[in-house]
């Protein structure tokens, strides 16, 4: 020991110069490198923050809530409350870190179990992350203890969080929670993987209805003017399903065969038109028990009708709440569309009682586990299995697989499984491309795995993940399982991780009795351009002239590039067609003869609706990308579809024919435009005289959509008949002091869209005072998007002055209005683009700067212009009021735009030669 010691003090002058040297160096190193350090330190913060701190600690986990809410002073717009939260605590912590955000935290307490200790805290808020920092004067220990807060808030006008609606005079309040707005109205632990129990009491006006997640149990006056409704413990949830609503209601009740009371909330007066919602939930839920093999968990079931609603419909648990216009129907007023998409709806949210409820996506990133997958999928299984006259899988093709088709071929499109590190970017995400895309992968693996395997699959996985949190590959996994097959999550992945969809470039070439079949895939594009980087995994059914309903070959592309398939005995005399029923996600190229080899099958109607609908909407993509001339789908439409009568080939046809005739709006030559017009009418003139206005007896449940349908595309293609047959019906109405009996709901936008058209001040005076006599959401929008369709621009100025009337049209409305004159034609679109760009801090304010409405303003208005210079506009607009949560739909309008020009510049003249010579 000693030795060392002297050794060392021997050393020590040499050791001190070392030394001296060491430090000088890094003294040297440390001036030379702070700048770069503190520019490294300033730049990673705030990448680390948006990725790490939106989200919480999973140090402490919540198990139970006990939220009272005191709404006694409603009619101020104001509220407070107390939440006692049960937590267990992983780690020494001396901080507890929840969500809150809006909330004046007026008192924090806390209690570890088993001890007398109270301590009291203090508050921090985090407005960025929409958090609060609990901070007491010593640690806090592992175990279990219990936080103590109470709050202070304001009901909204926003139409989320905890916010107010209002019916004529009556003020009421209801909540909407999802993605992240329950730390709004409550602080709690706001991310969908902490579940737990909530046990929930509210103070509430005494003449009010107050409804809440679950049944009440206890109900107690406060004074003259309140109760105290105490409601019994939900299951084990998210924070994102916790519902209640207080209002002026009227209901209907029932109980479907598992017993289930089901109850449907109206406005005051109007409790038949819940009768229909009622009828198709209680036949529904039983269904959805049988199919999942799992029984509904809740006893009690409400849907209600909010007259303020800013999404469709919202699934809470036990409490459903609805825009009106997704749940009424009135008998006298409503149309069958009506009826058919309340029924769709109330199958998307039942649905979501299991699929999101009951078992829930661990975090956002899954959300189209939730979202279409399951909910936007089995609403149709459902509406067919309750209303099988629907005919409702048929149109699952125009309504659902078509509308993702679109966004998901532009270069903006993004996969259906995406990264979400912060709640506001979730909104980004609930598109068609999300819904329908989502939805069409699910109906492709449920076509390739068969119905009995599906659902088992599903089953099991339910009953595994029952209560808890989940991610797609589980899915995946019970799915394999159940089929047998193990590469399915390899194959489904190329269609949830991928952006886009592939692009099928077909040859055949006849071998004595066999056709040989060449396919090569490519991604594909709106704009035409090529992209060989994605490559997908495809099944392919196949059917035949002389089969041309059932699957003859099933091939498999297995992600290469191009493939060859021998198919056994196909004589000359045989047309093949790919993508039977219109299952794949993908569009085929087929060299001419292929594809004239089809049209009698199409003619003839031996092919299917949906194959029909599947032939003409890939030509009419491939001609917009220009692959094909314009011509060609034109004469297509001609040739083969003039005889056509399904709504669901109608509606993907007319939607298409109306996107041409805006880019019209813009055509260089004076009679493109109406040269197409009389295209158009001469294509639908044959359907318009077989259908007619009047509804013909025991006429399909399709027949008054496709009546409508083509009665207002006639009316906006100035067809004569249709707008002589509108004015005298509408003269007559009137003449009769509108007496609705007299117009058959399902005609009624027909009339009104066409009076509109061509109308006067008369005309817009006698709109605008049916629009305030309106009795029904359904009619007022009706009407308001009639008061939007003048061709003449004072009526139009009239219109836009009208849209933003707040004491007119609710908050969710003045979007359908606008839209409404932008599409009207292209100086409603100029009105509302100058409009915009002079009030959008208004707009912004109106909504939130992270509301969907804002991205349908985006896409819907700037995205029918055709010209550099407008695109030039709303870059120079973004910049303006940039907000990255537009960001996505700005590059989308700047692509579609750029589109729709070259769909002009490519193939105007073309178009116009072949309408010249017709
Ligand atoms: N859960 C959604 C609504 C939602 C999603 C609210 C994201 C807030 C954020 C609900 O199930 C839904 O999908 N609603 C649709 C209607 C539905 C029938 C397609 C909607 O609101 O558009
Ligand atoms: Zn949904």
């Amino acid at each position: 020991m000693k030795k060392l010691d002297r050794k060392l003090f021997g050393d020590v002058c040499c050791w001190f110069k070392t030394f001296i040297s060491i430090i000088v160096f890094l003294l040297a190193v440390a001036v030379a490198v702070f700048p770069f350090f503190i520019y490294y330190l300033t730049r990673s913060i705030p990448k680390l923050s948006s990725e790490l701190t939106h989200r919480l600690p999973t140090t402490i986990i919540p198990s139970n809530y006990r939220l009272y809410i005191d709404s006694s002073q409603l009619e101020q717009f104001v509220f407070h409350g107390t939440v006692d939260i049960d937590i267990q605590i992983n780690k020494i912590v001396n901080e507890i870190i929840l969500n809150s955000f809006d909330l004046n935290i007026t008192g924090v307490k806390y209690h570890q179990n088993d001890t007398d200790l109270f301590s009291y805290g203090t508050v921090e808020y985090d407005n960025v992350y929409e958090q609060i920092r609990l901070k007491f004067s010593h640690r806090i220990n592992i175990g279990h203890g219990r936080v103590y807060l109470s709050f202070k808030g304001r009901i909204n006008d926003q139409l989320h969080g905890f916010y107010r609606t209002k019916n004529h005079e009556h003020i009421g309040a209801c909540t909407q929670f999802e993605a992240a707005y329950a730390r709004r109205a409550f602080p709690c632990f706001d991310e969908p993987s902490f579940k737990a129990n909530f046990s929930i009491t509210i103070r509430a006006p005494k003449h009010l209805t107050t409804l809440c997640n679950m049944p009440i149990k206890s109900k107690h006056a406060d004074d003259n003017n309140t109760y105290t409704y105490e409601f019994d413990s939900t299951p084990i949830m998210s924070t994102y399903l916790v519902a209640y609503v207080i209002g002026h209601y009227d209901y209907v009740e029932t109980r479907d065969s598992d017993n289930v009371l089901i109850r449907v909330y109206t406005p005051i007066g109007k409790k038949e038109q819940g009768l229909f919602a009622l009828t198709t939930a209680a036949k529904i839920l039983p269904f959805y028990a049988e199919y999942f093999g799992i029984k509904y968990p809740l006893s009690k079931l409400d849907m209600i009708a909010i007259a303020d609603f800013g999404s469709g419909a919202m699934e809470n648990w036990g409490l459903i709440t609805y825009r009106e216009t997704y749940l009424l129907v009135d008998t006298h007023i409503s149309t069958q569309k009506t009826r058919q998409e309340v029924a769709l709806v109330v199958a998307h949210e039942l649905a979501h009682q299991w699929f999101g409820n009951l078992v829930t996506m661990e975090w956002w990133n899954d959300l189209w586990l939730n979202e279409d997958n399951f909910a936007s999928w089995i609403e149709f299984l459902a509406v067919d299995h309750v209303y099988p006259e629907y005919d409702i899988w048929t149109q699952f093709v125009s309504d659902t697989l078509a509308t993702c088709m679109i966004p998901d071929a532009l270069q903006s499109s993004h996969p259906i499984e995406v990264s979400i590190r912060k709640p506001s970017e979730i909104d980004e995400i609930f598109d068609d491309i999300t819904y329908g895309k989502g939805s069409s992968v699910i109906r492709l693996l449920h076509a390739y795995i068969g119905n009995e395997a599906f659902r088992r699959g599903l089953s099991n996985y339910l009953a595994e993940y029952a209560y808890k949190n989940t991610i797609t590959d589980n899915l995946w996994f019970h799915l394999s399982k159940a089929s047998n097959r193990t590469h399915l999550s390899d194959v489904l992945s190329t269609w949830t991780k991928q952006i886009g969809y592939p692009l099928l470039m077909v040859n055949q070439e006849q071998r004595g009795n066999d056709r040989l079949l060449t396919i090569e895939q490519t991604r594909f594009l709106a704009d035409g351009t090529r992209d060989d980087s994605l490559k997908w995994k495809i099944p392919i059914n196949i059917c035949t002239k002389s089969n041309p309903n059932s699957s003859v070959f099933q091939l498999y592309l297995n992600g290469e590039k191009k493939q060859e398939f021998l198919l056994k005995q196909v004589p000359d005399t045989e047309w093949i067609k790919l993508n039977l029923f219109s299952v794949g996600i993908y569009r085929v190229h087929y060299p001419q003869s292929m594809l004239e080899a089809l049209t009698p099958g199409i003619q003839n109607h031996t092919l299917s609706p949906q194959d029909r609908f599947n032939i003409q909407t890939d030509v009419y993509a491939l001609a917009r990308a220009g692959h094909l001339g314009y011509v060609d789908y034109l004469k297509l439409l001609r040739y083969a579809y003039k005889y056509e009568d399904n709504l669901t080939v109608w509606k993907s046809i007319i939607r298409q024919l109306t996107e041409l005739s805006s880019i019209f709006e813009y055509a260089q030559l004076n009679n493109t435009k109406i040269l197409y017009q009389s295209y158009v009418c001469d294509l639908l003139s044959n359907i318009y005289n077989k259908i007619g206005w009047d509804a013909l007896p025991n006429e399909d449940s399709q027949i008054p959509m496709l009546r409508s349908l083509i009665l207002i595309y006639m009316g906006i293609n100035a067809y004569d008949q249709t707008r002589i047959e509108a004015h005298k019906r509408f003269e007559n109405f009137s003449m009769q002091n509108n007496d609705y009996h007299l117009i058959n709901p399902n005609i009624r936008a027909a009339i009104y869209l066409t009076v509109a058209k061509t109308g006067n001040q008369q005309t817009f005076d006698q709109l605008k005072s049916l629009y305030l006599k309106a009795d029904t959401q359904e009619e007022r929008i009706r009407l308001l998007t009639a008061l939007c369709r003048f061709d003449d621009e004072y009526f139009q100025r009239q219109a836009l002055i009208f849209i933003w009337n707040t004491t007119a049209v609710r908050k969710q409305d003045h979007l359908t209005g606008f839209a409404s004159l932008a599409q009207h034609n292209r100086q409603g679109c100029e009105m509302c683009w100058t409009y915009m760009q002079n009030n959008w801090n208004k707009i912004e304010s109106i909504y939130g700067r992270h509301d969907s409405h804002l991205v349908h303003f985006i896409e819907t208005v700037p995205g029918l212009f055709i010209s550099k210079e407008r695109a030039e506009e709303v870059q120079k607009f973004y910049a303006n009021y940039p907000n990255p949560y537009l960001e996505r739909s700005v590059k989308k309008v700047l692509e579609q735009i750029r589109i729709r020009r070259l769909v002009l510049e490519r193939h105007e003249l073309s178009i116009n030669e072949f309408l010249n010579v017709q």
